[in-house]
């Protein structure tokens, strides 16, 4: 399981006043690498209960100082953001030997943004949105099935509308983390943080 890092990152790689490129760069290098979901991040929200609790999902855009994912609005990971906003995110490319931290507050996406991007979904998944209730529990696969057949004779023909409990976020970003292996475990970190006018980026130990 022991593995030698060689990859690397400089200062002059990452810009202060637009501190997400590197995270598009790093992920359109990763698509061209056909990496399978080059975009996929861990995301960690805070529980009613006051615990965290982590999953993957799609990163669908980076802008300038946030980022954007979609998922169903009665979901454990959509509760809690409506509740807590707070939110950390890792990326992670392990054949660029490269990885991204971000903290941030999500705020939903407005209903036209949800829609326009759900109109171009492929089918399936669009079918799959108004077939799953995301995260209450099911008696069994059967039951899923079941439901899948009933939805799919619903929109037999014609579109298939953006349901309305299908939604999404920004992550609106006040911390990122460049990392990158390198040998001896030496690794480099950047780290920026927003400043009166840009981001300020420190060096961290690895
Ligand atoms: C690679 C990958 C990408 C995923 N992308 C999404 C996504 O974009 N949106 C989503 O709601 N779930 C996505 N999922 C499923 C989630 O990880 C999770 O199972 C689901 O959203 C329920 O999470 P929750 O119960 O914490 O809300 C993805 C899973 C994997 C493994």
């Amino acid at each position: 399981m022991r593995h030698e890092y060689s990859a690397s990152l400089d200062e002059s790689t990452v810009s202060s006043v637009a501190p997400l490129d590197l995270l598009r760069t790093w992920i359109n290098e990763a698509a061209g690498a056909e990496v399978a979901d080059p975009n996929a991040m861990c995301l960690a929200t805070i529980g009613a209960d006051g615990a965290p609790r982590a999953r993957m999902v799609l990163c669908k855009g980076v802008e300038e100082a946030s980022v954007i994912f979609f998922t169903n609005m009665t979901s454990d990971k959509a509760e809690h953001l409506l509740v807590r906003p707070e939110v950390a995110s890792t990326f992670w490319w392990p054949d660029a030997e490269r990885s991204v931290r971000l903290v941030g507050h999500a705020t939903a996406l407005g209903r036209d943004e949800v829609e326009r991007y759900f109109a171009t979904r492929p089918r399936s998944s669009q079918v799959g949105a108004w077939v799953s209730d995301q995260s209450a529990p099911i008696a069994d696969r059967s039951a899923l099935e079941a439901k899948h057949l009933d939805v799919q004779a619903r929109f037999a023909s014609g579109e298939v509308p953006c349901p309305p409990h299908w939604g999404g976020f920004r992550i609106h970003v006040h911390e990122v983390e460049y990392w990158a292996g390198r040998p001896a475990r030496l690794h480099d970190r950047l780290r920026l943080r927003p400043g009166a006018s840009e981001w300020s980026m420190e060096r961290l130990q690895p």
